[in-house]
């Protein structure tokens, strides 16, 4: 094989199920998995979504709430039962908790927008992002639930099997937001900053097994989440060194590096592709 061959063929036969993968993100990392040899395992509460990216991939396709301890176990035995083993389980599924939701999506994105022109003009703020106070409790445990609770029942699951297996990697998806934090989205910022202490922990606790956990920390990244963002958008491209969100596959690519070989001394990391937006995780 040559150096080329096989540089294509990064995560042959590993088996890998990712999360959310209906579209956006966990879909491009479906796509790209697939086409560096990897048997892909498709998870999305949307039946018809992950069922059509199951077609277009070949692949098998589990509809699942990760928020439900016991569909995730289910969905892992099933899969366990299918593929024999897994390798790589990827926790990408996520809500933005303004789904459907314009006039509220809207109503906070002008709050941010007019903050930071006054900002820019030297001030007085007058303009107050007063998002927590009516914060509901059904809307911050839904975004926990399925952030944080999803991505601990997966990962539950998953280290039951790649411990016995004696290798792994598991790979969360965070965000900027979770270490910087963003006014307007409490229970989001909350959620991911959860999953990447719980990232380093389960790095910690893997390690005498050679499983390795890590975190991808997305900046801004067109996809069906952020499609919303529409006033918001100038300011963060603004805001964005590289001048522009990114694209799905900026993304995708980091999940192929932290799920192959070369990424074998890597684990306990964020890893941040995000056009400078944030420089520290
Ligand atoms: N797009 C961005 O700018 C961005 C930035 C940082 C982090 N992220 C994170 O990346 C992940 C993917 O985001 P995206 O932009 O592709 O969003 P998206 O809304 O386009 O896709 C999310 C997918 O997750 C699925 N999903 C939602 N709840 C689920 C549940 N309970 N169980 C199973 N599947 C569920 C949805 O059906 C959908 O297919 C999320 O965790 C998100 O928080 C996105």
């Amino acid at each position: 094989m040559t150096d080329r061959a096989s540089s294509r063929a990064r995560l042959q036969d590993k088996v890998c199920l990712i999360t959310g993968a209906g579209r956006g993100l966990g879909a491009a990392i479906a796509r790209r998995y697939r086409d560096e040899g990897a048997v892909v395992l498709v998870n999305d509460v949307d039946g018809a979504n992950a069922e059509s990216v199951a077609q277009e991939l070949d692949a098998r396709f589990y509809v699942a709430d990760v928020s439900d301890p016991g569909a995730v176990r289910g969905m892992f035995a099933e899969a366990l039962a299918a593929a024999g083993r897994i390798d790589v389980v990827v926790n990408n599924a996520g809500i933005s908790g303004i789904e459907g939701d314009d006039e509220k999506s809207r109503e906070r994105q002008l709050l941010s927008v007019r903050q930071a022109e006054e900002v820019a003009a030297g001030g007085p703020i007058e303009t107050h992002v007063d998002v927590t106070p009516t914060l509901s409790d059904e809307e911050w445990r839904r975004m926990i639930a399925v952030h944080l609770d999803g991505t601990f029942y997966c990962c539950r699951e998953a280290l039951a099997i790649m411990n016995r297996q004696g290798s792994g990697s598991l790979i969360n998806m965070g965000s900027i937001m979770g270490t910087s934090g963003g006014a307007g989205a409490p229970h989001y910022c909350a959620a991911k900053a959860g999953i990447l202490g719980l990232t380093r922990a389960l790095a910690r606790e893997g390690a005498s097994r050679g499983i390795r956990v890590n975190a991808i920390a997305p900046g801004w990244i067109d996809t069906d989440m952020t499609a919303p963002l529409e006033i918001m958008r100038p300011l963060i491209v603004a805001q964005t060194p590289l001048q522009r969100f990114g694209d799905a596959d900026d993304i995708a690519w980091a999940a192929v590096y932290l799920a192959s070989d070369e990424a074998k001394f890597v684990t306990g990391q964020v890893l941040s592709p995000n056009g400078g937006w944030h420089m520290s995780q």
